[in-house]
């Protein structure tokens, strides 16, 4: 197969949504529909049968969260899918955000009872910032919710992107009948199924025959025609070129647990969504097509194993094609390493692969040289930009409970670090170690893990700060005023950037109005600009 007919053939996305919407319930769909796994319920079990076989992951455990994100390759047509899950739990908003930096487009999946939910809000200012592309699942739909019409309006104002539906249900909750779809002028009804796939797919190309009457009723089917006119007077005709360009979401609408809708999603999410894109690096675009290899690290999983000390980092390839075996340049180490043991995951299986490509993301052994954001080339100085750290929103100090094991505490918190499960910002004097997570949750799993794979104890003391901003300035002058006026609150990452840590809102906007020359950013990614 040519290089760029292994490009055209993948689709690399993630599935994003508020806890309980039905993520979980739709990956799993998607993967039976997919071939992937024969039987409902294999990815929650998969869960429980991972955290039944690892300390750390009893935390997953007793929460019923997903701490770890993973991915799941599955052939279905004639394409190659690629599924990056992503955390739901608002504490792992990071790695979620993180993760999003190595797909080419989403689904958001909403639950039509509560619309849209705080964390859909957060997520979907992710995909706009990088202009990903995004399809809307309405789920629940055997449920009763908000109607139709409203949802959409909901989804447009609170998420600020344009919609157009794609398919559209008839009734909703007890009355839900099925959907039409509007793409391929198709009626799909409803059985509540959860463990077969409905195939009861009636064509309608005019909604006007009264054989849709004859199927739904002489009242649905009025109210669909209804609907159907009003849909095409409010939103423009679906077009290809801006979904992908990130301006408008096409909407579904099913019930994932049912299996109703899905297949509708995944015929349609095969035929339009982006295949592989390239990236943008300090100094050039990477076009998936050019001839070699590029990618970057965008997720670090430690072991599960707390006996083995190495970590899977999570390569996305960007250009040309990874091989086993072979030498690449680890630009932030200038190192050349070679990978013997890339795994790819297909479905539930973890298989050492020979060779991946664009799109693709392996899973590179590492016992430490690895960081999120690294990039790996076959020799060109390149950084690949966009993978920020965002500020914190909680701050903690770290305290060693055992002077006699400072050398393990400090070895741990760096490698958890580079993991990403936390940032870490050093104060002066005493190289305090201010550790700053976006949940409660990430502080609970440091602990655990300094204990239990480090040796190390330790004692989290709360910070009253609300944001960590990097500061640049091309005035050297107002910096050091700045520095000496606020030495107690002034810190430095891990790659010794000077941070701002403000109390308030208010503290920070001060400091901007009193030192004008000086810029406060609320992510890392100005290191790349
Ligand atoms: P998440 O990953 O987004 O957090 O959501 P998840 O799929 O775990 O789904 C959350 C709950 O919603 C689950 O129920 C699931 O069965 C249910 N659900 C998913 N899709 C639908 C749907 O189309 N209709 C209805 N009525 N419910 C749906 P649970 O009681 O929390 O778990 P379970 O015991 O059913 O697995």
């Amino acid at each position: 197969m040519s290089h760029q007919s292994s490009i055209e053939k993948r689709r690399t996305f993630g599935i994003i949504a508020h806890p309980d919407a039905g993520k979980t319930t739709l990956t799993e769909k998607l993967l039976l529909f997919g071939g992937a796994i024969q039987t409902a319920g294999a990815v929650k079990n998969n869960k429980i049968k991972k955290s039944a076989t690892s300390d750390f992951m009893e935390i997953e455990k007793q929460r019923g969260i997903s701490v770890a994100t993973s991915v799941m390759a599955f052939n279905y047509s004639d394409k190659q899918i690629n599924i990056l899950d992503t955390p739901g739990h608002k504490d792992f908003a990071e790695d979620t955000y993180r993760t999003l930096t190595a797909v080419d487009s989403v689904i958001l999946v909403i639950d039509c009872a509560n619309g849209v939910e705080s964390q859909t809000e957060k997520l979907m200012e992710v995909c706009r910032m990088r202009n990903t592309p995004v399809i809307i699942f309405v789920n629940k739909m055997d449920r009763d919710g908000k109607d139709a019409i409203t949802l959409l309006d909901e989804l447009e104002e609170k998420l600020d992107i344009r919609v157009r539906p794609l398919t559209w249900p008839i009734g909703m909750g007890d009355r839900f009948q099925g959907v039409y779809n509007i793409y391929d002028r198709q009626l799909n009804l409803f059985q509540a199924n959860k463990t077969k796939i409905s195939k009861d797919i009636i064509s309608i190309s005019d909604v006007s025959s009264s054989e849709l009457d004859e199927i739904i009723g002489n009242e649905a089917a009025d109210e669909l025609r209804e609907e159907l006119e009003m849909i095409d007077a409010i939103y423009d005709d679906f077009d290809r070129e801006t979904y992908l360009s990130g301006e408008v979401a096409p909407v579904f609408f099913g019930s994932a647990v049912n299996n109703f809708g899905v297949q509708e999603l995944l015929d349609t999410f095969i035929e339009i969504s982006p295949s592989p894109r390239g990236r943008e690096t300090d100094l050039r675009f990477i076009e998936p097509q050019e001839d070699k290899f590029s990618g970057f690290v965008f997720k670090i999983h430690a072991n599960l194993d707390p006996k083995h000390r190495d970590r899977i980092a999570f390569l996305r390839i960007v250009s040309g094609k990874f091989e086993r075996n072979k030498f690449y340049q680890h630009i932030r180490l200038d190192k050349k390493l070679k990978f013997p043991n890339p795994t790819s995951f297909m479905a539930q299986d973890k298989t050492v692969i020979e060779e991946a490509f664009p799109g693709d993301v392996v899973g590179l052994y590492d016992t430490g040289n690895f960081k999120i954001g690294d990039s790996l080339t076959e020799g060109e100085k390149l950084q690949f930009k966009g993978i920020p750290s965002f500020s914190p929103e909680i701050f903690q100090e770290l305290e060693n409970l055992d002077p006699m094991k400072s050398k393990q505490l400090d070895k741990g918190i760096r490698q958890l670090t580079d993991e990403g499960v936390a940032q870490m910002f050093i104060q002066q004097p005493g190289n305090r170690k201010i550790v700053g997570t976006v949940g409660q949750l990430q502080f609970e799993v440091i602990a655990y893990r300094l204990t239990h794979e480090y040796g190390a104890a330790c004692r989290f003391a709360p910070k009253n700060y609300f944001k960590a901003c990097w500061i640049t300035t091309d005035n050297q002058q107002q910096l050091e005023q700045f520095l000496q006026a606020k030495t107690g609150n002034i810190a430095k990452d891990k790659d010794d950037n000077y941070v701002f840590l403000a109390e308030t809102p208010f503290l920070l906007q001060m400091a901007e109005q009193d030192y004008p020359d000086l810029t406060f950013h609320k992510n890392s990614d100005f290191k790349l600009d």
